[in-house]
């Protein structure tokens, strides 16, 4: 794939207490936000951006604003110690950037992020998509892996994180949209070195501050089932971290919600079919109810 448009180079916004939060945006109309999963960074919504390029299928119909959460990818300081204080970050970024509501996309902590969005500030969402995350916390086996890897990104460095995740990040499956050049994808090899890159160059302070945030992030499911703006819901049929079965459930408890399985894919639905990811998030977009 070779059409890709260059991601637009980050400007860094000021959050209330001195930290900066780098955001990239480009296009016009809808905001649209994009909220990276863990432990990576804007990167992962690369292929995104052709939405908004000159033909493109949202050009003059939505502005993607992609950032960073704070101590990931190229937003410095200290990283938030909750899911809670990720969402306010992100509260805080839209009133800077003078927005009333916006639609919130997020992957997996991304999507965490935009239901503690959706239950703290209701008014600032225009619609949500919830991409590969679920609405349920960790069981205790789960927050017992996530302080073991904590302990050993804390004793060997980043480089055992990206060993974890990885493999588990991608379809592994026959038919894994990654094989399949039609898919827009630009390879298994590519997308693996990339995942790898980021996560190593990801600070051992961020991980591990990350990984107890994920650890007690509270069960969202009862303030779900009062979610009230139309939501998206998208999953890779072979998705390990957060199967389709969660997602499923999800549409089963949030009113206004639809769900789009995207067979070939695991947990990076937006990297690894990125023809199949927008054409599903810019038909939602295309569609929304208009204000009242
Ligand atoms: C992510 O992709 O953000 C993580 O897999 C989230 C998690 O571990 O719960």
């Amino acid at each position: 794939m070779t059409d890709e448009p260059e991601p637009p180079a980050p400007r860094l916004v000021s959050l209330d207490d001195g930290r900066g939060m780098a955001v990239r945006s480009a296009g016009s109309g809808i905001p649209v936000v994009l909220l990276h999963g863990f432990p990576l960074d804007h990167a992962m919504w690369r292929r995104q951006w052709a939405l908004v390029a000159p033909g493109g299928r949202l050009a003059g119909v939505a502005r993607l604003l992609v950032p960073d959460f704070v101590g990931f990818g190229a937003s410095p300081g200290e990283p938030a110690a909750s899911i809670a204080a990720m969402a306010e970050d992100v509260a805080t970024l839209l009133r800077r950037e003078s927005i009333d509501s916006a639609v919130i996309c997020g992957l997996s902590m991304g999507g965490y992020v935009c239901q503690h969005l959706a239950a703290a500030h209701r008014g600032l969402l225009r619609a949500a998509v919830l991409v590969d995350t679920k609405l349920e916390g960790d069981t205790p086996e789960a927050r017992a892996a996530r302080e073991d890897l904590a302990a050993r990104v804390g004793r060997v460095g980043t480089r055992i994180a990206a060993e974890a995740m990885v493999p588990k990040l991608l379809s592994r499956g026959p038919g894994a949209a990654l094989d399949d050049p039609s898919s827009g994808s630009p390879g298994r090899a590519a997308v693996e070195q990339d995942l790898r890159r980021t996560i190593e160059g990801t600070a051992v302070a961020t991980i591990t501050t990350a990984l107890a945030a994920l650890a007690d992030r509270p069960d969202m499911t009862a303030a779900a089932a009062t979610f009230d703006v139309p939501t998206l819901l998208v999953v890779g049929a072979d998705d390990e971290i957060t199967p389709p079965a969660c997602l499923e459930s999800a549409a089963r408890t949030i009113p206004r919600s639809e769900l789009a399985v995207l067979r070939g894919c695991g947990h990076m639905t937006p990297l690894e079919d990125p023809r199949a990811f927008n054409a599903v998030l810019a038909r939602f977009v295309e569609h929304l109810p208009s204000r009242r």
